[in-house]
């Protein structure tokens, strides 16, 4: 018979001795952590799944859900939509919209699944998202933007933030994009995840809306000198810890998207880093361990393996044996009858390299 012992148990709070600490250094005057790292939203990554995996390689970073559209929510599957495990505190939703009355409604649901923040997605490009009038195009309407912010506040004491660029098209100055951060300052928006590089609307995919326009930090460091009293994240391009601890100099906190994707080990030092965590840190071996007794949860009810394995693919990223582990993975990808045990086992000889 299969047996795990999870190294971690979770349930909510999570108040292991260690927690406990951590919390009275970090809390805030609202007894909350004050977060630094997050993990990117990103559209068909961070599922529940692959956030589950997150918080088992680090406890305290924040992370995000996919963008959801708010009318996806409101006439559709909620229930699968919202749904998370308890474990994946601090969480926040992403949501996409325009309409104030709608995103007050998604942010009145999101307090109630109790997640710990609301985002309004004010940075995608995409040519579906433009003809929907949400995400990056809303940065050429500053006031629209602040009146659904004033709703999604006004629901009750979920944090509501926004993640943006620096700038769209020929809307890139400095003064336009203060002027913007203002508008919804003046709404009640306390905190700015801004990606360091604007969206070109036209000609650009999104993937090279991610890559082609250049990041500009020092726009981002800027916001932060004029705005002191607003929490400014920075996001984009971002590789390395050693990187985000720079960015740390100037702004509040940053968040890593594709980087933390390929290699989610990236994230199993923030917490003594960033958090001043000082616990036993964690093996991949046993972060794979304590996601296999997800894993299995999991598939007793039903729950696609694929959907579930595709993100430990990179979980050794860079280790002997990767390509071996990737192999064995996509081999089982279509598969529902692969237990733990077999995972496991393809893993062990992955093992006596896992020191790190
Ligand atoms: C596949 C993919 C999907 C994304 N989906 C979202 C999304 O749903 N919401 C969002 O705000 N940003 C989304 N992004 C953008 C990321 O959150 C992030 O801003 C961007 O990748 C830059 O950060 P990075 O250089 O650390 O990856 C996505 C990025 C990728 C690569």
């Amino acid at each position: 018979m299969f047996f795990l012992a999870p190294r971690i148990m979770f349930s909510i709070p999570v108040v292991s001795q260690s927690f406990q600490s951590v919390n009275q250094v970090l809390s805030s005057p609202s007894n909350r952590i004050t977060h630094r790292a997050a993990v990117a939203p990103m559209m068909d990554y961070t599922d529940r799944f692959f956030r589950y995996l997150m918080r088992l390689i680090s406890r305290h970073s924040l992370l995000y859900t996919e963008m959801i559209h708010c009318a996806a929510l409101i006439n559709g599957d909620r229930d699968r939509l919202l749904e998370y495990d308890p474990a994946e505190h601090p969480l926040a939703l992403q949501l996409g919209g325009n309409n104030p009355d709608e995103l007050a409604a998604c942010t009145r649901m999101a307090a109630d699944w109790g997640y710990d923040q609301v985002n309004l997605n004010l940075g995608c490009p995409s040519e579906r998202v433009q003809s929907g009038r949400f995400g990056a195009c809303l940065m050429a309407e500053p006031e629209l933007v602040a009146d659904c912010l004033r709703a999604m506040i006004g629901v009750g004491d979920l944090p509501v933030t926004v993640k943006t660029r620096i700038g769209i098209d020929h809307q890139d100055s400095y003064p336009e994009l203060t002027h913007f951060v203002a508008t919804l300052a003046e709404a009640g928006c306390r905190t700015f995840i801004i990606h360091a590089r604007k969206a070109w609307l036209q000609g650009l995919s999104p993937r090279e809306n991610r890559e082609i326009p250049p990041l500009r930090y020092d726009v981002v460091y800027r916001l932060k000198q004029d705005f002191p009293h607003l929490e400014i994240w920075i996001n984009g391009g971002i590789r390395s810890l050693e990187e985000a601890a720079r960015h740390l100099r100037h702004v509040d906190g940053f968040m890593i998207g594709r980087a933390a994707y390929e290699d989610p080990w990236l994230f199993s030092q923030v917490d003594s880093q960033f958090y001043h965590w000082r616990g036993v840190p964690m093996t991949r071996f046993a972060v794979l361990a304590d996601y296999l007794v997800f894993l299995e949860r999991e598939r007793r009810r039903g729950t696609p393996l694929h959907l579930m394995t595709k993100h430990l693919i990179t979980l050794f990223y860079g280790q002997p044996g990767a390509r071996e582990w990737r192999r064995f993975l996509s081999d089982i990808s279509q598969r529902q009858d692969i237990g733990p045990e077999r995972i496991l086992k393809a893993a062990e000889n992955l093992r006596r390299v896992d020191t790190c």
